[in-house]
């Protein structure tokens, strides 16, 4: 059920249920991020490996001490950086949050929300909530409480509404490998953003290669239609196609396809965050029987548009598109 009720969703969480949260990111299917059994129903409920750990959101960065055993000078300059916002910390785990969360690992993600309502959850609740993206696993992120109905239906209890999400793109995800600062997801933060803070910073190759970092999977955020990706508009015009729906981005006219979704027609890449999974989903739910998109420039959040699309892609039927 969608609903503002936040006294019922910490009751709720306090009885050991998951509960949908608004983020400034993307939705979260949130549990008592200190209970087993409360987290084993995330688990269930997404239909997700036990190997895909989940991210920690915490009240305020007073917090991180609660759940990790150490908080490298460099994880705190980001922190006081970026929190509450879009970014996830790797840092050593504390007993307190079990091992489920973590798949195992002796790390665990954290992050302090920026959204309101998640926020006045947090501290309602008074405990960190463990919550992965409110989606069925593989699937597109939820980025609107309709559309983690859509994803979970009645398996939720309560799904907090709070609006259309800001950001639209997951958290940034940075561990601290022998205490050297590496992206292991692109997301909300811009990779031109760490390194104002840092100066260079290391981007995985193939960050959801390693298998500590999932999300991790190849093909992820999927559209269940075939899912074509063009570089240019060139290549875009030659796959028209009346039965064809595409994702693009510019002010460039273009023609021929059955449905057109536009990211941002002005190329501004925040704007573009915004709209990309819930466009993407708008696709995939219409009538189009194949989908193409165009890739964006590597800048600011297009370079995390570009790796959610190319997991999107990966595994299409090819051949589907010519
Ligand atoms: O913006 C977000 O991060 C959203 C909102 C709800 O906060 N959450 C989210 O969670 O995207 P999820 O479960 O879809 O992605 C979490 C990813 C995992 O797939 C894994 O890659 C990474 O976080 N992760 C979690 N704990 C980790 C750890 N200890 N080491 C490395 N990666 C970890
Ligand atoms: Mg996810």
């Amino acid at each position: 059920m969608i609903s503002q009720d936040l006294e019922k969703a910490v009751a709720l969480l306090h009885q050991g249920e998951c509960v949908g949260m608004p983020t400034e990111t993307v939705y979260g299917l949130a549990a008592d991020a200190t209970s087993v059994e409360a987290v084993a129903k995330i688990f269930a409920i997404k239909n997700r490996p036990t190997f895909d750990p989940l991210i920690v959101h915490l009240s305020g960065i007073e917090e991180v001490e609660r759940v990790a055993l150490d908080f490298p000078p460099l994880a705190q300059k980001l922190a006081e950086r970026f929190w509450p916002g879009p970014l996830t910390l790797i840092l050593p785990k504390r007993d307190l949050i079990p091992d489920l969360v973590s798949s195992g690992l002796p790390t665990i993600g954290v992050r302090v929300p920026r959204h309101p309502m998640a926020q006045s959850l947090l501290q309602k609740f008074g405990k960190p909530l463990a919550a992965p993206s409110a989606n069925r696993f593989g699937r597109i992120s939820p980025t609107s409480a309709e559309a983690v109905e859509k994803e979970l239906g009645e398996a939720v209890k309560l799904i907090l509404d709070g609006g259309p999400c800001e950001i639209g793109l997951e958290s940034t995800i940075v561990g601290f490998d022998q205490g050297t600062p590496t992206i292991l997801r692109l997301g909300g933060i811009s990779l031109e953003e760490l390194e104002s803070v840092l100066g260079t910073i290391r981007l995985e190759n193939h960050p959801h290669a390693r298998p500590q970092a999932p999300g991790q999977i190849e093909q992820h955020y999927a559209p269940r239609k075939p899912l074509k990706l063009v570089n240019n508009l060139e290549e875009l015009r030659s796959h028209r196609e009346p039965s064809r729906g595409a994702l693009i981005w510019g002010e460039e006219p273009v023609a021929g396809y059955g449905e057109l979704f536009n990211l941002s027609p002005k190329k501004n890449w925040n704007e573009a965050a915004a709209n990309f999974f819930q466009m993407l989903r708008a696709l995939d739910d219409g009538p189009s029987l194949d989908l193409v998109a165009l890739r964006l420039p590597e800048i600011g959040l297009g370079r995390a548009i570009n790796e959610r699309l190319s997991r999107a892609a990966h595994g299409s039927v090819s051949g589907v598109v010519h």
